[in-house]
């Protein structure tokens, strides 16, 4: 982590630029709780510079160097949904361009406006226009497209051509959250940089930024099961922070769980002790009994319930068979699969599992 902080600092001393941008991009932040209580915090608190963005630090720097030296390449960012890949380039824009960069970047939603004729036009025209340099600014433009692996094969074969002839004086920002999705001779024109998820110690961080700037009553065990559900995404965890706390005054494990219809751990913990130890009708009517009384859905409840299994002890052999039954069961739920017969298979999962423990122990 230090060396995290160390490399932020660096950068902004470095440039005198920069810090203007993120003092800009703070007065966004702190002028917006005036904005009012509905405003999505994904947007409140997207990053406005570079510096802002959480976690890929390698990454960043990488991007925020070439910007300085004047040579971004076409960039192909991909990786999973909500881990900073439009902000960054956002911020890239911002930097570049300053309060001009609207003029300067055209940004197109490839899954809005999939198909050949928005490379060829759209584009085409934004390119090829006179571009007009700003003292001290960039007069290279920049095409942002947005979710580029939807956009079909013979789009992406057309914007191969369009990046070539505009290279001289038009970047090309390429975003997805599937790299494979994108023709390889696509991907030879751009530097590729994976997106990971976010790591838990990089959520937590942000998140506290924003309950600080947010004043809000949050429990430690909140903050982590915020961190726990969001596996890695921001957005996610933005969104679940704050629909817990219009919700609830206070957020806690409990709120938190309950605001995400998540079974909470204490329950999965009851639930598996019902399957491991009662018979099945028993477990049937209690399980039944809680998931109506709690809004659980029964996926979530298969989910939870296969982490448990994983660790409680048992021979692997058990375990595994265990695991696979539940496995098969969370697929045909995927498919609609009647929801009283798949809590059915559930018990019988366990109650085999259970047998052979108790044949094995005689
Ligand atoms: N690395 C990050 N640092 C800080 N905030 C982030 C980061 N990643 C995501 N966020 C938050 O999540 C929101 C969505 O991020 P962004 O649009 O950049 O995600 P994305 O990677 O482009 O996702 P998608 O693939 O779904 O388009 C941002 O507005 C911001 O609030
Ligand atoms: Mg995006």
């Amino acid at each position: 982590m230090a060396e995290v902080d160390s490399a932020m600092e660096i950068d902004v001393e470095e440039n005198q630029q920069p810090r203007k941008l993120i003092n800009k991009g703070k007065a966004v932040a702190m002028g917006s709780s005036r904005e009012s209580k509905a405003t999505p915090w994904v947007e409140k608190y997207r990053p406005q510079s570079l510096e802002d963005v959480a976690a890929h630090r390698d990454i960043i720097d990488t991007i925020d160097r070439l910007t300085n030296e004047n040579r971004l390449p076409h960039l192909l960012l991909y990786g999973p949904p909500g881990t900073g890949k439009t902000s960054t380039i956002l911020a890239v824009a911002r930097k570049l361009y300053g309060a001009q960069y609207h003029n300067m970047i055209l940004e197109l939603n490839a899954s809005d406006d999939r198909g050949i004729d928005v490379v060829r036009q759209q584009i085409q025209d934004f390119a090829s226009t006179q571009s007009f340099s700003f003292s001290g600014k960039s007069s290279v433009k920049l095409v942002l497209l947005d979710e580029a692996d939807a956009m079909t094969k013979d789009a992406q074969f057309a914007l191969r051509r369009v990046i070539e002839k505009y290279t001289k004086n038009t970047r090309f920002a390429l975003i997805c959250n599937h790299v494979n999705k994108i023709i390889p001779a696509l991907q030879s024109r751009c530097t590729r940089f994976r997106f990971a998820p976010l790591d838990p110690v990089h959520v937590s961080q942000r998140l506290k930024h924003v309950i600080e700037a947010e004043g809000l009553d949050v429990t430690e065990s909140g903050l982590s099961a915020v961190v726990r559900l969001s596996n890695g995404d921001m957005r996610k965890a933005l969104n679940i922070l704050q629909s817990t706390h219009m919700a609830s005054q206070q957020i806690t494990e409990e709120e938190v769980y309950l605001c995400t219809g998540n079974p909470l751990p204490k329950d999965i913990e009851q639930i598996s002790y019902w399957l491991l130890n009662e018979s099945f009708a028993e477990s049937y009517e209690k399980i039944s009994e809680m998931k109506t009384r709690k809004g659980l859905a029964i996926v979530d409840i298969v989910k939870e319930v296969t982490m448990f299994v994983f660790k409680i002890k048992m021979p692997s052999d058990v375990r595994i068979q265990l695991i696979n039954d539940l496995a098969d069961i969370e697929y045909r739920l995927s498919f609609g699969c009647n929801d009283k017969l798949q809590l059915g298979g559930v018990i019988s999962a366990f109650t085999q599992a259970r047998s052979v423990l108790v044949g094995a122990a005689k």
